[in-house]
């Protein structure tokens, strides 16, 4: 026992699922942006997209460039409110832009990076989440490719982290309810 499998209730996809959706994901976005010289510009925001970016990246085919972002939350008068610690800034003006972040909830994150990049002169948005919980995205901002559809849980691993433990946990797995209750 190293201290991790006792905190996890149950494993929700496995790390062979996983590959293998990342694997088809890179297929659907080839697809969609087709073979150009100027390539995209992949941003992946930090932390919890650091293991799903560098997978997905690995089997994208066409050139890419990447741009790390970082976003934080913080509780502000309405709510949780992202915050964008660094990005690219102008490096993506007149670039295609496809945004990839590990988890899309109520979208206020995503929204706050769109709303950057489009201000930095992007010549197209898109992003890309491994997951998303079903009915809570309450800004109406949706992702235009999604890994899987996962229930109303808080799950862990893969990049994704409660207080920034289990990003390394290879599986995205539950916890025991009790350990964040
Ligand atoms: P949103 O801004 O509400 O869409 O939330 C997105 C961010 O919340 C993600 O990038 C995660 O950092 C965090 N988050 C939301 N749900 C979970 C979860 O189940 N496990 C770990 N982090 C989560
Ligand atoms: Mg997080």
């Amino acid at each position: 026992m190293n201290g991790m499998e006792a905190d996890i209730e149950r494993v929700l996809l496995n790390r062979e699922r996983i590959a293998q959706r990342v694997d088809a994901m890179a297929g659907e976005i080839a697809a969609v942006y087709g073979p150009s010289r100027d390539g995209i510009v992949i941003v992946p925001v930090l932390t919890g997209a650091l293991m799903f970016a560098a997978d997905l990246i690995r089997r994208l085919p066409m050139r890419t460039q990447i741009h790390m972002m970082a976003a934080s939350s913080y509780e502000g008068t309405t709510g949780t409110e992202p915050r964008l610690l660094y990005g690219p800034g102008d490096l993506v003006g007149g670039r295609h832009v496809l945004i990839v972040d590990d988890i899309l909830d109520s979208g206020r994150t995503l929204q706050r990076v769109i709303a950057d990049l489009r201000q930095h002169g992007a010549a197209s948005v898109r992003s890309c989440v491994l997951l998303r919980k079903p009915g809570k995205a309450v800004t109406g901002v949706s992702a235009d490719f999604v890994g899987f559809d996962i229930e109303d849980v808080f799950v862990v691993g893969y990049g994704l982290d409660f207080n920034n433990w289990y990003r390394n946990w290879p599986d995205i797995a539950v916890l025991r309810p009790e350990l964040y209750a």
